[in-house]
């Protein structure tokens, strides 16, 4: 159990460093940090959402990074609509855009 934290650890920082070497990269720990509202939708293979409607939920893990920031930005800005990613790209900042987009496109 410590082991896997240690590992899990290296993973992020080293992830990390990929990333903060280009200007206002996303930044991949800040998203593990706030991946616990996406997590439970995104990181479960073939899970369905029961609510509106049961629908499945995209795997969104190794899209391209500007694939994902297009999409969040669609669903915030009313390009895309789902009620349940509407309201949830509306809490997002531009950052934490980048910062997901960064973090699953690196999975
Ligand atoms: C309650 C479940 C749920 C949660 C929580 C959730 N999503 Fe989603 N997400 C979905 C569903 C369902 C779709 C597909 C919606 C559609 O059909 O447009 C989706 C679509 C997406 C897409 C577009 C995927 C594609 O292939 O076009 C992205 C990117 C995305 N979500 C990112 C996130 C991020 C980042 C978070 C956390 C901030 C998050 N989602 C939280 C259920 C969820």
């Amino acid at each position: 159990m410590k082991q896997k934290a240690i590992i899990n650890l290296l993973l992020v920082s080293s992830m990390f460093l990929m990333f903060s070497g280009k200007t206002q990269a996303g930044d991949v720990a800040a998203a593990k940090e706030k991946n616990s509202m996406c997590a439970g939708c995104h990181e479960i293979d073939g899970y369905r959402a029961s609510y509106p409607t049961v629908y499945n939920v995209p795997k969104i893990g190794g899209q391209h990074a500007e694939y994902i920031a297009k999409a969040l930005e669609a669903y915030k800005s009313g390009g895309r609509s789902h009620p349940t990613m509407t309201a949830i790209a509306l809490t997002l900042s531009e950052q934490d855009i980048k910062d997901f987009a960064a973090y699953y496109a690196g999975k």
